[in-house]
């Protein structure tokens, strides 16, 4: 398997090839190098595939840019998401992971957005490789009236369940497992169903292609702590949409070009803190759409709003589903909010986006910017800018090289052109300049980071809004820049007592304190600007196999643990942790065996001090630290935050309430826990023995 045969010759493996690693290659060999349809052999080596990709994505490019979009991705400092490296410069089309497809209280639709509509575009979806949400709210409770049929409705789950069937049927691109969001905001009647949807008896059994969240909002969270009623509403019944319940932004759009009503909504946003719902040319409050719903008979009924957390939280200490989706905070900071009000994300959380809308994701590779300086680790800002310009350039790219499968998608990603840049690899990174996951230091390195690859991203947009024009839907009074609504780094410390940044760490990130956001806006306001959102922080399932490091902004799972992953099963020990091994003497057999027993290092009195510390895994890390670390991407981020609080399997439920509360409060958008061993099969067991 050293030569390949390809465009007529046989080739060699380029050297570059050598810096992937075992599992990459056995992960790429098995779902990404192009074969020969009939003599399956292979056609491609790794460095083909990503000239493949490069050639593909820099059509009407210079050969400069070309070469180093091939660098990047040769180099593995910078990989996008899986359905571009399968599929650029072949028959499938699809290029983009991220999809959000509406789904109307009917069968069909004139105009394409049915309940069956939605089924055949989630398949046509799949079918090439790309994930899927729904907001199932709209859908008319279980056993109301059908009037054309006079019969009883099924209700949102019943249909979820043909969704979930159809997934299963449609693997994606026959390579991996199709990956569905469903998302029920919690006003709906049918709400106490479908937290309990995937929990209890129906845990491993029902809807096992769905991760499910549900859509919670401020008045809802607020509730809660007050431990107030709230009520349940039929959206079948209201001439108020449940949907658009205590928002403002859907019923105004008709009337958004008139001045006197943008200045109006805002003063009453400002006046009522935030839930203004907009009915006809009248402003209204959540408690006045309530009279209405109720003069209308959409109430259905009334319950105790600390209960109802208390199922969710229940359901997610049992099986990690469901998780929460904060509408009020994904709505306010979405730059393009003036288009329509989010409703739902697509798989993981990372992309919360507007009906009909795609986006691309790509990820940089952090460990690959640890440099050595005076005999002593940091990081190479320079180098990392320079990756992100031609990584936003490559995504931007993406959109038109995309083949849609629809054309309502087609549309809807080329009026806003978002991309999502963002990182893997982070901690390896924290691991090389010697800081623990865990820590003060981190967190703000996290957050400094954030701030610097949404700086140079953006700033790399308006970039090619300059050379390639501005995304159609741009409307430069209204976009609204989210660093002006970024919680400052003291204020999310403020919810742990943990200590301060230590001035090597304030030294090695001072280049970000320098970055001038005004000087941003004004570039902005003059050039305008290519792309309704640049980052996005991915899961990077795969892709950070592809390159050999840590997953997002995750800790190490563990130092040895069991990979179940679609071609087969893979037992892993740290490479790094090796290393680390073997500069301490520590490299015996006996003592990995020991380690790898349990995956961690924990208290074992035998490693030395600065090893336990920067060894921790996500078992290990406080659940208050994972949620920082995700807090602080988040600040920096004009998508979402894709990231699992890993709890150990003896926490109790009350540390999902914590969790999910703080989450709330440190302006994440979106929220999942998963408890170690709560479902009968996991992706990665921790540990050897287990
Ligand atoms: O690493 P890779 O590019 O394969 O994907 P990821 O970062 O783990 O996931 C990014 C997105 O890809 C998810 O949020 C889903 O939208 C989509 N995805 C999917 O459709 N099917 C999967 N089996 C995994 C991911």
């Amino acid at each position: 398997y050293n030569h390949v045969y390809g465009k007529g010759k046989w080739k060699e493996f380029d050297p570059k090839d050598l810096l992937l690693t075992y599992n990459a290659l056995k992960v790429l060999e098995a779902r990404y190098l192009l074969k020969n349809p009939e003599t399956l052999r292979y056609i491609e080596t790794p460095q083909m595939m990503f000239r493949r990709v490069a050639s593909f994505l820099a059509r009407g490019e210079s050969k400069e840019v070309e070469e180093k979009f091939y660098e990047i991705m040769s180099e593995l400092k910078f990989l996008p998401n899986t359905p571009t490296l399968m599929n650029s410069g072949t028959r499938l089309g699809i290029l983009s992971a991220c999809f959000v497809i509406p789904v109307r209280d009917s069968m069909t639709t004139p105009n394409g957005e049915g309940i069956y509509d939605a089924l055949r575009a989630m398949a046509v979806v799949h079918q090439q490789g790309g994930g899927t949400g729904f907001d199932f709210s709209e859908l008319r409770p279980k056993g109301d009236v059908v009037a054309s049929t006079a019969g009883v409705a099924s209700g949102p789950i019943s249909f979820m369940r043909i969704f979930d069937v159809s997934t299963d049927v449609v693997k994606q691109g026959g390579k991996r497992r199709g990956a569905n969001m469903g998302v029920m905001h919690v006003w709906h009647a049918d709400i106490e169903d479908f937290i309990k949807a995937k929990t209890g008896q129906l845990k491993d059994v029902q809807l096992q292609n769905f991760n499910i969240s549900v859509g919670v909002y401020d008045y809802f969270m607020k509730a809660v702590e007050r431990g107030e009623v709230v009520p349940l509403i039929n959206p079948r019944k209201t001439r108020i949409p449940g949907k658009d319940y205590d928002y403002y932004i859907v019923k105004a759009r008709g009337y958004m070009d008139e001045e006197w009503i943008q200045e109006e909504i805002l003063r009453e946003l400002e006046e009522r803190g935030g839930s203004v719902y907009l009915d006809e040319s009248v402003i209204i409050t959540v408690d006045e759409a309530l009279v209405i719903a109720e003069k209308e008979g959409a109430i259905v009924k009334w319950v105790n709003a600390k209960e109802l957390f208390n199922e969710i939280v229940k359901g997610a200490w049992d099986s990690g589903d469901p998780g929460l989706l904060f509408i009020d905070t994904i709505n306010r900071r979405h730059p393009v909010w003036y288009l329509s009000k989010i409703q739902a994300t697509n798989p993981c959380g990372e992309e919360p986006l507007l009906s009909w809308e795609s986006c691309n994701l790509g990820s940089i590779n952090l460990e690959k910017f640890v440099i050595e300086k005076d005999g002593k680790p940091t990081i190479d800002w320079e180098g990392l800018a320079e990756t992100i310009r031609y990584a936003v350039r490559l995504l931007d790219n993406v959109i038109d090289a995309n083949r849609y499968p629809l054309k309502q998608i087609e549309e809807a990603t080329k009026r806003t052109r978002k991309v999502g840049l963002g990182v893997m690899g982070l901690a390896r990174m924290l691991i090389k300049l010697g800081i623990p996951y865990d820590s003060v230091d981190a967190v703000y390195l996290s957050y400094q980071l954030a701030k610097f690859i949404y700086y140079h991203a953006f700033k790399t947009s308006i970039e090619l809004a300059k050379e390639k024009g501005v995304f159609p839907a741009y409307d430069p009074r209204r976009y609204k820049d989210i660093w002006e609504s970024a919680l400052p780094f003291e204020q999310l410390l403020s919810t742990v007592d943990e200590g301060r940044v230590s001035p090597e760490v304030r030294k090695m990130t001072e280049i970000v304190d320098k970055l001038d956001f005004d000087q941003l806006k004004a570039d902005r306001l003059k050039y305008g600007l290519r792309n309704a959102t640049v980052v996005s922080v991915a899961p990077t399932g795969t892709i950070s196999i592809i390159a050999g490091t840590s997953s997002s902004i995750e800790p190490l799972f563990a130092l040895a643990f069991v990979r179940n992953v679609a071609v087969g099963k893979f037992i892993e020990i740290d490479p790094l942790f090796l290393q680390y091994l073997r500069k301490y003497e520590l490299d015996d057999p006996e003592v990995v065996k020991k380690v790898a027993e349990t995956g961690m290092i924990g208290d074992n009195p035998f490693m030395p001090k600065s090893m336990r510390k920067v060894f921790r895994t996500a078992h290990e890390v406080s659940p208050e630290f994972h949620l920082l670390h995700q807090a602080a991407w988040q600040q920096w981020n004009d998508s979402g935050t894709s990231k699992t609080i890993n709890l150990r399997s003896e926490e109790p439920p009350q540390t999902v309430e914590k969790v999910y509360l703080l989450a709330w409060k440190l302006g994440i958008k979106g929220v999942t826990v998963y408890r170690d061993r709560s479902k009968s099969q996991q992706v990665i067991y921790f540990g050897i023995k287990k």
